[in-house]
């Protein structure tokens, strides 16, 4: 688990405290959110990121605002906009909610903190039976502790399995338009002595044709009821190369991740962004500052792409969707 120094979300003196991921890795940095505005732009700006995380975040920035805003209206629309800062993480207006109907929000706030650490330790021990000693593992985008405030999901697996032994060795797809898996991940994974290797997202389908990868495992931002799995722009093509290589894909994801009020991913809603997030690469233009731009943030595997779901709960294999509803909350 991330320590203590580099907690990915904690509250203190009235203000929710955050690593700013946008800085990493070459500066760990944390910042304070102290009103609507920063609790919003922190969300949007992707400074904090990662369904759990954000969920976590969220919980303890409505604690603050229900705890500083006084009038009915105000505090209704100040969520809204909370609710609304990013719309495929499920876990977002899961939290939202959860906060909004407890008698004492930061003490709910606290719990669902508490609860994502001991969640992702789940996930972690439940995966660790689908990772070889040795394994060689591709994953996409960042799942581990700075995108949980926890453990960490599919990366947790990963770092669970270092602790115990097993001597992973990951490629590590940079993820592009924003490189959560060059900055972040790379990161976590070398500040835990895990054996990595970054690539760019193109050379997945040769990594895989040639390197013998053993596995794919990956997080996800929203999760059907049928199990079609919403999850970082890429993740569908991996999800397709490892079935054309004959080599199992996991989706690792906490049950606060489901949305079994959606039927199948044709009902879940997917994030567009800017632009220039494709025009630039950190700042720095990569194509013609006018160039017409298509820039999902999220793509839909099929649940029929997918060997298994790692939960807190344990491995769910097909047959889907009846493995999946038996999660349902009655
Ligand atoms: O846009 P991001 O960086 O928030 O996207 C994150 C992902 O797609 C992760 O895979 C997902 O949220 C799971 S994090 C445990």
């Amino acid at each position: 688990m991330i320590d203590a120094a580099v907690a990915a979300v904690s509250w203190e003196d009235e203000a929710v405290v955050y690593v700013d991921q946008r800085l990493l890795p070459h500066e760990l940095r944390r910042a304070h959110a102290r009103n609507v505005d920063e609790i919003e732009a922190a969300i949007r700006t992707l400074a904090v990121r990662g369904a759990p995380c954000i969920g976590v975040f969220a919980a303890y920035g409505i604690a603050l605002l229900r705890r500083s805003i006084a009038d009915a209206g105000a505090l209704a629309e100040a969520v809204a906009r909370v609710r609304s800062a990013r719309p495929t993480a499920v876990n977002l207006a899961w939290a939202v909610d959860r906060v909004l109907a407890a008698a004492d929000p930061l003490a709910e706030a606290q719990a669902i903190a508490d609860e994502q650490r001991a969640i992702d330790a789940a996930i972690a021990e439940h995966g660790l039976a689908l990772i070889p000693k040795g394994a060689r593992i591709l994953t996409h985008c960042n799942t581990g502790p700075l995108a949980t405030a926890g453990g960490g999901t599919a990366l947790g697996i990963v770092l669970h399995a270092q602790r115990a032994g097993k001597c992973p060795r990951v490629y590590v797809d940079e993820t592009r338009p924003l490189l959560q898996g060059a900055r972040l991940t790379y990161w976590e994974l070398r500040r835990a002595g895990v054996d990595a290797v970054l690539q760019v997202d193109a050379a997945a389908a040769v990594a895989m044709a040639e390197r013998a990868i053993d596995l794919v495992v990956v997080g996800a931002d929203r999760i059907a009821r049928n199990g079609d799995t919403a999850n970082k722009i890429g993740t569908y093509g991996l999800a397709i190369l490892a079935a054309y290589h004959g080599i199992p894909f996991y989706v690792a994801a906490p049950l606060s991740t489901f949305d079994f009020a959606a039927e199948s991913g044709a009902h879940i809603p997917i994030e567009e962004r800017s632009a220039g997030e494709v025009r630039e690469v950190a700042g720095v233009a990569i194509a013609p500052s006018d160039a017409a731009v298509f820039n999902p943030a999220f793509d839909v595997t099929p649940a029929r792409l997918i060997a298994a779901f790692v939960t807190e709960r344990g491995i769910v294999t097909p047959p889907y969707p009846n493995a999946l509803t038996a999660l349902a909350p009655l």
